[in-house]
């Protein structure tokens, strides 16, 4: 077998790694009564996550921009699902996503904070915000913190971050550069917003230490789907010609944010990062708490002024 067969055919402790697939890892796990809200259900890793939860039983709220995507997908995923409209790069649509979530009168057990976008090749913006953290992490920021109170006593936070959150500034997060005027990369603001992410899960976890609730965030692999979108035709070429050898399936993409969002395993575990279904290490700024309290604050304050100025 070949170095990469070998790799991709290892399993860590937790007895799933690299090509585990979603269906495998949640399999005799029954989630019926259960509850998860996931956003980004149209597309990619956010419906195979809906449909392999709903599988084993769980309630979706699908959560997508549009409620013709919500709808959609939410159809064919199966009975059991309730669509909701969530646009993260707006405040209101989010505040809007929370309260319809709220007036539905029942705990979410499961909050899966999926949607993404990556790489935007020029500076784009949102109240003064750069796009990627406005939409990554302020909008879900946003969606998790509204949603507090809704969450069960057991409930688990499920961060998608990525590995792509190693390519964020050296300071990790530049809080006096959040617009992105002072200078922008498509790559490092990307990682500086999926460092975010991790950093939410670090955060909310010690908000939730001393109850049964858990945060975590994870890098679901490298798989092809929609989010290459913004790449360009160069990189996605190359992708294409080499993704063979590195690139996951939508199935055991999906698999990692199954396994911390269900299993039994993981059900007191906290705080931490997960790659291939296993515990894994983050980068520095990734498990810096320090900064983490210090986003928490810095984004409260963009909610509070971008909610003030509507
Ligand atoms: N694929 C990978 O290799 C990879 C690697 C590391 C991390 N991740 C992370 O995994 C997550 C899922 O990615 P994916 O690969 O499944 O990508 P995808 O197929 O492009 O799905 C992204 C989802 O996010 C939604 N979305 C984008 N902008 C949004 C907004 N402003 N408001 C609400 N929803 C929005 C998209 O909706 P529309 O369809 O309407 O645009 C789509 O449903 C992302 O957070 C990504 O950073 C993926």
């Amino acid at each position: 077998m070949s170095l990469l067969g070998i790799i991709k055919g290892t399993r860590g402790a937790s007895g799933f790694g690299y090509a585990s697939t979603a269906q495998e890892v949640t399999q005799g796990i029954d989630l019926t009564g259960k509850r998860a809200l996931i956003t980004g259900v149209n597309s990619g890793l956010g419906f195979e996550t809906a449909r392999v939860l709903a599988m084993r039983g769980c309630h979706i709220v699908g959560a997508a921009r549009s409620e013709e995507k919500a709808k959609t997908a939410c159809e064919a995923i199966g009975s059991n699902t309730t669509p909701v409209v969530c646009e993260l790069s707006d405040l209101q649509s989010v505040r809007r996503c929370v309260d319809t979530v709220l007036g539905h009168d029942a705990e979410i057990d499961l909050l899966i904070c999926n949607a993404g976008i990556m790489a935007l090749p020029t500076l784009q913006q949102k109240h003064g915000i750069e796009l990627q953290f406005f939409t990554n992490h302020v909008g879900h920021f946003t969606l998790a913190t509204g949603l507090l109170d809704r969450l069960s006593e057991t409930a688990r936070v499920v961060m998608l971050s990525s590995y792509g959150h190693t390519l964020a500034p050296k300071d990790g997060i530049e809080f006096d550069n959040l617009s992105g005027e002072d200078h922008y990369s498509r790559w490092r603001n990307y990682g500086q917003s999926k460092l975010a992410n991790l950093l939410f899960a670090v955060e909310l976890a010690r908000r939730f230490s001393g109850t049964k609730k858990t945060a975590n965030a994870l890098h679901p692999g490298v798989i092809r789907t929609s989010l290459s979108r913004h790449m360009g035709w160069v990189s996605n070429a190359v992708y294409a010609a080499t993704g063979v050898l590195y690139c996951k399936t939508v199935a055991q993409g999906a698999a990692t944010t199954c396994y911390v969002a269900s299993s039994p395993a993981v059900e007191s575990v906290s705080g931490r990062y997960f790659v291939d279904c296993n515990e894994a290490a983050s980068s520095a700024h990734g498990r810096d708490g320090e900064l983490a309290q210090r986003l928490w604050g810095a984004t409260q304050d963009i909610v509070d002024r971008v909610l003030a100025e509507a």
